[in-house]
C-alpha cells in the first residue's frame, strides 16, 4: 500500500507525478496490473495514471460498484447497479473508454455533426432512460409477500453488518460442517448462499449480504440497498458486530440506520452477535454491552466459541413462526416426517401398527399440506387424556 500527504490532490494524478513513478516500480516489482486509488479520481486523472503507469487504475467509487455488481442478486438490484455504474461513467465520460466497452451494448452510430463523446453520451442517457422503467415497472410488479411465502420454504437468514465484522466467516463456521453434495448446485450458482442445518436437524439457508462501509459515496447509496434488497425475503436478519472495534457501537447504529431504510420493521427480525470476543478481554465492557443488549449473543466466528449457542439462539426465533400440529400418518407416507423435519421440527412419533402419531412444529405451509392426516385413521376422535399429555409435552419440549 502506497500512501502520501499532500496539502491538496494533484489535479493531473491525485498523486504527485514522483508518487505515480513510484507506483509503476512499486507495481512492476510485485507484478502488479491493477492500482485501486481509495477515493474517487476524475476522468482525466484516471487516464493520465495510466498513461503514465502502464497499469490499469481504478477508484473507490468504481470498486465498490464492481463488488455491488457482484452481490446483487434480485433483478431489481442487478438494474439499479447497472444504473449506477452508468450515472458515475456519464459524469467521468472522457475516460470512460473501458467502462463503456463493459456495457456490452454497443455504442450506436454517430449523428451528422455529432462528436464521439456526445453520441456516447446519446447512448448512456438512452440507457439509463430504459433502466429507470424497467426498474419503475419491477417494482410495479412486484409482490413482495408471495416472494418472501417461496423464499420461506426453508428459511433464510441473511448476515448483514459492517465491512469486516466476520459474516463470511461466520458463514464458514455454520456451514462448513454440513455442506452437502446436493448443495454445491446451490453453492455454484450463489456462492453467498448456504445451507445449515440447526440443532434439531431443521435446514436453514445462510446468505452472507455485502457489507456496510464508511464514507459510502451519496450516488451509491440507492445501488446498495438495492444489492441488500433480499433483507426483505430473509426470516432472520443476523446482525454481526465486531466488539473489537473501537467505535462498534456506532458502527451498529450505522447499520440498523440502513436497515431501517430498507425495512422499517427490521429490528423484528433481527439477532445481534458481538463477534470476534477472542479479542477482548474487557469483562467490564463485555458486561456492559451484556446488560445493554440483553437478547444479543457473544460469539468468536474464528474459535467456535458461543456457536453452539448461536445455533440454539437462531433455532427458537425461527420456531416463534412455527405452527404446533399432531397427523397421524399412514406408513405410506413416512416421507413426510422427513419433510416435516426440513420445513419444522419433528417433537415426537409414536409408533402405532395402523399409523405413525407425529407431533412437530411446522411451517405454515407444511401444515396446509398436514390436513389430510389431522384425523386420527381408525379410532378417530382424540382423547382428552392425550391433549392434556400434549400440552404438558409443549411445556417440557420448549424448556
Ligand atoms: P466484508 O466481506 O468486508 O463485509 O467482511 P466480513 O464481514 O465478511 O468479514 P470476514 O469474515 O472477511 O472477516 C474479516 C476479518 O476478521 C478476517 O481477517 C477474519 O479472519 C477476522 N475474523 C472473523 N471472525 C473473527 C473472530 O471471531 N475473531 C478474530 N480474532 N478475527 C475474526
Amino acid at each position: 500500500m502506497l500512501s502520501q500527504r499532500r496539502a491538496a490532490p494533484d489535479p493531473a494524478f491525485y498523486i504527485g507525478e514522483g508518487k505515480a513513478r513510484e507506483l509503476a516500480a512499486t507495481a512492476r516489482d510485485y507484478e502488479a496490473g491493477l492500482a485501486i486509488f481509495n477515493d474517487e479520481l476524475s476522468a482525466s486523472q484516471v487516464r493520465n495514471l495510466e498513461r503514465l503507469t502502464g497499469l490499469k487504475i481504478m477508484d473507490r467509487t468504481t470498486l465498490i460498484l464492481d463488488i455491488f455488481a457482484s452481490r446483487a442478486r434480485s433483478r431489481e438490484g442487478k438494474l439499479q447497479v447497472e444504473l449506477a455504474r452508468l450515472q458515475y461513467s456519464l459524469l467521468h465520460l472522457i475516460g470512460a473508454g473501458q467502462q463503456l466497452s463493459r456495457l456490452g451494448g454497443g455504442i450506436g452510430t454517430r449523428g451528422p455533426g455529432e462528436t464521439q463523446l456526445e453520441s456516447d453520451r446519446r447512448v448512456i442517457r438512452r440507457r439509463i432512460g430504459e433502466l429507470k422503467n424497467e426498474i419503475k415497472a419491477i417494482r410495479r410488479h412486484r409482490s413482495l409477500h408471495r416472494q418472501r411465502r417461496q423464499r420461506n420454504k426453508i428459511p433464510l437468514i441473511s448476515l448483514v453488518g459492517y465491512t469486516n465484522a466476520g459474516k463470511s466467516t461466520l458463514l464458514n463456521a455454520l456451514t462448513g460442517a454440513e455442506l452437502y453434495t446436493a448443495d454445491q448446485l446451490f453453492a455454484t450458482l450463489d456462492p453467498t448462499v448456504r445451507r445449515a442445518v440447526l440443532p434439531g436437524g431443521r435446514a436453514v439457508l445462510l446468505a452472507d449480504t455485502v457489507g456496510f462501509i464508511e464514507k459510502l459515496p451519496k450516488t451509491l447509496e440507492t445501488a446498495f440497498r438495492a444489492t441488500l434488497e433480499e433483507i426483505n425475503a430473509a426470516d432472520l436478519l443476523l446482525h454481526v458486530v465486531d466488539l473489537s472495534r473501537p467505535h462498534c457501537l456506532r458502527q451498529m447504529d450505522a447499520v440498523r440506520e440502513q436497515l431501517q431504510r430498507i425495512e422499517p420493521h427490521y429490528y423484528l427480525r433481527e439477532l445481534v452477535a458481538f463477534n470476534k470476543i477472542d479479542c477482548c478481554n474487557d469483562s467490564n465492557f463485555l458486561n456492559a454491552l451484556q446488560r445493554q443488549h440483553p437478547g444479543a449473543l457473544f460469539i468468536s466466528a474464528r474459535s467456535g466459541a458461543g456457536l453452539e449457542t448461536l445455533r440454539n439462539a437462531i433455532a427458537s426465533r425461527l420456531e416463534e413462526g412455527l405452527e404446533r400440529i399432531k397427523v397421524y400418518l399412514p406408513y405410506s407416507q413416512t416421507a413426510l416426517i422427513e419433510q416435516m423435519q426440513r420445513f419444522g421440527k419433528v417433537l415426537r412419533v409414536d409408533y402405532q401398527p395402523a399409523y405413525q402419531a407425529v407431533d412437530a412444529l411446522v411451517e405454515p405451509a407444511m401444515a396446509a399440506r398436514l390436513i389430510p392426516y389431522l384425523e386420527k385413521p381408525e379410532s378417530g376422535e382424540q382423547s382428552d387424556l392425550e391433549n392434556k399429555n400434549l400440552e404438558r409435552e409443549r411445556d417440557c419440549d420448549y424448556a
